[in-house]
């Protein structure tokens, strides 16, 4: 495979998706058939479902949690923290995984725009919960200040993305312009607005990647090019790593 040709005011943006940790052991989000113990991922990843039953809701992450401590980087997300090694600013990775890997693999130039599986906050005021631990069982821990109930730090189905995060990624296609290098790696392209990430590449005249095991022709439609495998072996030989 041909090197990827950067130039010395090429600018990088990455979006990773749960494609990019499937090779650690990490399960896609829809590998699992949308469905968790009988339950409806949807059900369990939203506000109305903490709401219903925190106490399956923390034990979802709970299980989560656990699994994404036992598994490790794999040699995509560290020619990911490579090249930002090498980029320096001209560098910016967004991901939609939770499971932490990217940060332990070395990336600091990282938005996780999804939220982070091992942080807590308040549900009522926001303030951060320090723990990182698993709750199987009651009494679910409370806010300190408010008394809230303490939730996953996880941008669940029906909420918003944190602002500042959106604005970075903006600020940064737009700075880029025609030498944005835009890569998608991983992810379905069904969820917005990380899905509309490409097409805002393409408005400034940025140039686009796709690399997917099994990409959506729909979703592949709108890229440049499209590297169809496994992320662990394609971004370190694209990268030269
Ligand atoms: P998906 O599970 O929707 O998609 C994973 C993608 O990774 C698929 O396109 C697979 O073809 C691809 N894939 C699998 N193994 C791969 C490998 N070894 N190398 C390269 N690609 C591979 O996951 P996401 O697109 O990340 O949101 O899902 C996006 C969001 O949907 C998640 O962040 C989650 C969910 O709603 C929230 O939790 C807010």
């Amino acid at each position: 495979m041909d090197k990827l040709k950067l130039d010395a005011q090429a600018r990088v943006l990455v979006l990773t998706g749960a494609g990019v940790s499937a090779e650690s052991g990490v399960p896609t989000f829809r590998g699992m058939n949308g469905l968790w113990e009988g339950n409806r991922v949807e059900d369990v990843a939203s506000p109305t479902g903490f709401r219903a039953d925190p106490q399956l809701v923390w034990r979802f992450y709970s299980l989560r949690r656990e699994a994404a401590a036992k598994v490790s980087p794999n040699p995509g997300h560290l020619a990911l923290a490579d090249l930002e090694q090498r980029l320096g600013e001209r560098f910016l990775l967004a991901t939609q995984n939770v499971d932490g890997l990217h940060a332990r693999s070395g990336s600091r130039r990282m938005l996780a725009i999804h939220g982070e599986l091992f942080q807590s906050r308040c549900e009522r005021c926001n303030v951060p919960f320090a723990d990182a631990q698993t709750y199987f069982a009651a009494p679910m821990p409370r806010c300190e200040k408010c008394q809230g109930a303490i939730r996953p730090h996880i941008v669940w189905f029906g909420e918003t993305l944190d602002p500042a995060h959106l604005e970075q990624v903006d600020a940064f296609i737009e700075a880029a312009g025609e030498h944005l290098v835009f890569l998608a790696v991983g992810t379905s392209g069904l969820v917005y607005p990380a899905a509309g990430m490409v097409d805002a590449s393409r408005a400034v005249g940025g140039t686009t990647w796709l690399i997917d095991a099994a990409p959506s022709d729909e979703y592949a439609a709108r890229f440049d090019h499209v590297l169809r495998g496994r992320s662990g072996e394609i971004l370190p030989a694209l990268f030269g790593r």
